[in-house]
Order: structure tokens, then C-alpha cells, then sequence
């Protein structure tokens, strides 16, 4: 969809049919007389491929539940609730969005937008996520967009816990295994030897884990990018869909490559009280 909007030079193209203009303006996405600058269009185009590759997720839970809850972890903003309450949830008249958010302010606004734009199926919970626990006790699905560091295993977790059919994870920063790895020795430790590799190897570590950790879960998981590099460097997309109980491969994966590398995200490995973190091979 084409719009041309005022102060700005090029055509708004980023818009999906109906989508709410006030809606941008009231997040300030878009400026009072319609302008959009690159960060906001950086951010404005991460959310809408977000919303793009979650469409089946949305499309199953808005067919199939009677009320189908969406909850997105570390909401910030909560541009990515707002935006897929307005393409999705509005219009099919049911659901529920929460955001959880750790911020007091950013609750209170997005609170106050939701009152103005008449979301009223729309919730806003201030809790770490950890803490977080929905009314009811379930998700059908759960979004994190760039929660920092630990706060994407928080939201793994939190996923787990309410029983989520589908997971939606863009990491951001991570600084637990980089600095576990610091010293560590193994086969591998030439990996990590210097700081920006570690930076970068912990960060992909991470991940591969947090995707290993879901399929040992019984989940399905695909790992692609969100957006161009030029958007984000946080730019991994891990989208899971549970279709069993668990997995013991993947278990015995996860367990292997956490015992070569002599770390792991702690919430993740803590989460499962039976088990010990194997200690480092060589
Ligand atoms: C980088 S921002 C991303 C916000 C939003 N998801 C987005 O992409 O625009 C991360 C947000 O997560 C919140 N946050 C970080 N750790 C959290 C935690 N453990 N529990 C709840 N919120 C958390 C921060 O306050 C911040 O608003």
C-alpha cells in the first residue's frame, strides 16, 4: 500500500491495508503531520516482517481458540502489540494482547493509548517476566522482540510455563556465556579467544541453544533473520511451534554441546532442577 503522508519526501509504502494511522501517531512512529524518520522506519518495518512471519501463528489462534491470548515479553513500547492488535485482533472482534513489561512509564503509556484507541482487549502487566503469570494461566502465543540479555530465556520460560503453542523470539544483546567463556578452557576454546569472538560466538551460542532448549520441549524450530542487516544487527528469528511433549534427542543435543562448551544460560539449564551442567570436556 501506497500513502504519501506530509514532511516527508518518500511515499509511506510500509503500511499494511487498514492500518491504523492515529494508531502510529499516538505511538509516535509517525510524527503529528505524518513523517516517519529512519528509526522509526527502521522499527516500524522490523514489527510489520515480525507480523508477517507470525501471520500463521495469528491466523491458527484467531480460527481455532475462542479466545486466543498473545502475550509479548519485554513489551517496551509495545509496538508490536499495538500494531497486531490493530491488524489482527481488532478486526476479528476477540483475543487478548498483553504486554509485560518491567518499565512503570512505558506501562502507563501504553496503557493511556490503549484507553484512547479503544483496544479494550488490549492489557499491560508491569512484572519481570519471570514474575509474569497471566490470568488463567495460558498463552496460545508468546513474543519477545529484542528482550535483553537474559530476558529471552525469561520469556522461554515463561513461554513453558503458560502452555504456548507458538514462540516468537528476536534475541538482543547477550553477555552470559560470552563472560562464562572468558578463561574457559576445551577443545574449542581457541573459539573465544579473543573478546569480540567471544562477544559473537557467546551470542550465537545462545541461540543455538535457546532453539535446542524449545526442540527438547517439543517444539518445532525454525531460525531465520528478521530483517536486512541494514535494520538490525539484532536480527535472529526464532519462531517455535510445539507439536509433541519433548524430545530426547534434542535433550541429549543440548546436553552434549553445553558439556563441550562448559556453559550455558543459566536460566535455561536451572530450569530443569534434575540436571547438573556437565562439566567442560577437556
Ligand atoms: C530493547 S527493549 C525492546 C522493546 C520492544 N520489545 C521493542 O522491540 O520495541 C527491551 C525492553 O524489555 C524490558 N525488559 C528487559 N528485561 C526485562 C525483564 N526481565 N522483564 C520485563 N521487561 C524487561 C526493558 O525495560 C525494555 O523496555
Amino acid at each position: 500500500m501506497t500513502r504519501k503522508s506530509a514532511g516527508q519526501d518518500k511515499p509511506l509504502t510500509d503500511l499494511w491495508p487498514g492500518q491504523s494511522v492515529p494508531l502510529l501517531k499516538a505511538l509516535h512512529i509517525l510524527t503529528r503531520d505524518g513523517a516517519l524518520n529512519a528509526d522509526s522506519r527502521r522499527k516500524l518495518k522490523q514489527v510489520l516482517h515480525l507480523a508477517q512471519l507470525i501471520k500463521p501463528a495469528l491466523d491458527w489462534a484467531l480460527a481455532e481458540k475462542d479466545a486466543p491470548i498473545l502475550a509479548d515479553l519485554g513489551a517496551g513500547k509495545s509496538y508490536l502489540g499495538f500494531i497486531l492488535y490493530d491488524l489482527f485482533f481488532a478486526k476479528a472482534g476477540k483475543g487478548t494482547v498483553y504486554g509485560i513489561e518491567a518499565r512503570t512509564d512505558l506501562v502507563a503509556t501504553a496503557h493511556r493509548i490503549a484507553t484512547d484507541s479503544g483496544f479494550d482487549r488490549m492489557r499491560f502487566i508491569e512484572s519481570a517476566i519471570a514474575e509474569a503469570a497471566l490470568p488463567g494461566g495460558r498463552a496460545d502465543i508468546v513474543t519477545a522482540l529484542h528482550a535483553c540479555d537474559t530476558a529471552t530465556d525469561e520469556a522461554i520460560l515463561f513461554a513453558l510455563r503458560h502452555e504456548a503453542k507458538f514462540i516468537a523470539l528476536v534475541p538482543c544483546c547477550q553477555a552470559e556465556i560470552a563472560s562464562a567463556l572468558d578463561g574457559a578452557p576445551g577443545p574449542l576454546r581457541q573459539l573465544w579467544r579473543h573478546p569480540i569472538q567471544r562477544r559473537e560466538f557467546g551470542a550465537h551460542v545462545t541461540n543455538v541453544l535457546r532453539g535446542l532448549f524449545l526442540e527438547a520441549h517439543g517444539y518445532k524450530v525454525r531460525v531465520t533473520e528478521l530483517t536486512g542487516l541494514e535494520h538490525s544487527l539484532k536480527n535472529e528469528f526464532i519462531f517455535a511451534e510445539r507439536h509433541q511433549r519433548a524430545n530426547a534427542q534434542a535433550r541429549g543435543e543440548f546436553d552434549k554441546l553445553v558439556a563441550q562448551l562448559g556453559a550455558a544460560p543459566s536460566l535455561l539449564r536451572l530450569s530443569d532442577e534434575s540436571r547438573e551442567l556437565p562439566a567442560a570436556a577437556g
